[in-house]
């Protein structure tokens, strides 16, 4: 193990980056079922883990604007592998962790099952599409980089922390909440500046929006480059930073959220099976292979 997986290792407290995601059903569960089939589902009455809360400690502390605008410069020459779409998907299925076999997904799994969900609903297939590329950007653990970096909630930098997001108190650790430049309410931005000029906390959302970027429509690129912007799709919190048009296409991630957060089946989808769908499906939008 190089130094830097090491180091990585050591900062990524939780057994399996799928626990965020537990804790984001936790925090936000399926309105409108049949309790019997809520608890089919998930426990939602089990209290946040330590290791979700050790997770959020580190998250909060260290993602500052200085760190975000590092990581775009790192990664974002997408200079690092050259692979087809179902490659990658592949790719990220070999991100071996500690998670439970029973109740964990493979991370190919729900990606095919987001993306079916989707399609049994009949949306377009680009929204298809979205849904299956939709995590993708996890691959930037196989490039040693920390869950912190790579999951969680994000949230705006360089402007005041909302207390809309998840466990705000752990805020007050950021470098970026002493600064006076950054601290106020708009920070480095100004007045409905609109979302592309905003850095949020750095993660798989902005990488695999970066990586598709030019290929699908506008609504599927807000689908993934915001998706785990809760803050925002689901607590109201920084609409002053948004434009209009940013306030429209928000309906599109939030439509796209159930599917993400809700679309687990009770048979595992066949990636055999479904593959020639998907293969014509990346063919219509996506180059032959992707920079990652
Ligand atoms: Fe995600
Ligand atoms: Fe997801």
């Amino acid at each position: 193990m190089s130094e830097e997986s090491r180091a990585a290792k050591e900062h990524s407290p939780l057994k399996s980056i799928g626990e965020w995601e537990e804790d984001v059903l936790r925090r936000y569960p399926e309105s409108g079922k049949t309790p019997k089939a809520k608890e089919e589902f998930r426990n939602y009455a089990a209290p946040p883990r330590a290791t979700v809360r050790e997770f959020y400690r580190i998250n909060h502390t260290y993602q500052t604007l200085e760190f975000v605008q590092q990581k775009k410069k790192q990664f974002l020459s997408l200079n690092r592998k050259n692979m087809s779409t179902w490659e990658a998907m592949e790719y990220l299925n070999t991100l071996v962790d500690d998670s439970d076999p029973d109740t964990d997904l493979s991370q190919l799994q729900h990606l095919l099952q987001t993306a079916e969900a989707i399609r049994a609903d009949g949306h377009p297939d680009w929204f298809v599409l979205t849904g299956l590329l939709h995590d993708l950007g996890k691959v930037l653990c196989l490039f040693g980089e920390p869950q912190w970096a790579v999951v969680g909630d994000t949230f705006a930098v360089g402007c005041a922390f909302s207390d809309k997001v998840v466990y705000p108190e752990y805020f007050q650790q950021n470098p970026d909440d002493r600064n006076p430049a950054y601290r106020t309410r708009l920070g480095v931005y100004e007045e409905g500046c609109g979302l592309d000029k905003v850095h949020l906390s750095w993660g798989h959302d902005e990488y695999i929006y970066n990586v598709v970027k030019g290929h699908l429509p506008e609504e599927g690129l807000y689908m993934l480059r915001y998706h785990s912007f809760y803050a925002a799709h689901r607590e109201g919190a920084y609409t002053y930073l948004m434009n209009e048009h940013d306030k429209r296409m928000f309906e599109w991630v939030r439509r796209f959220n159930p599917y993400d957060l809700y679309s687990k089946s009770p048979v595992p989808p066949d990636p055999v099976a479904l593959r020639p769908y998907y293969d014509a499906l990346i063919a219509k939008y996506l180059p032959a292979k992707l920079r990652l």
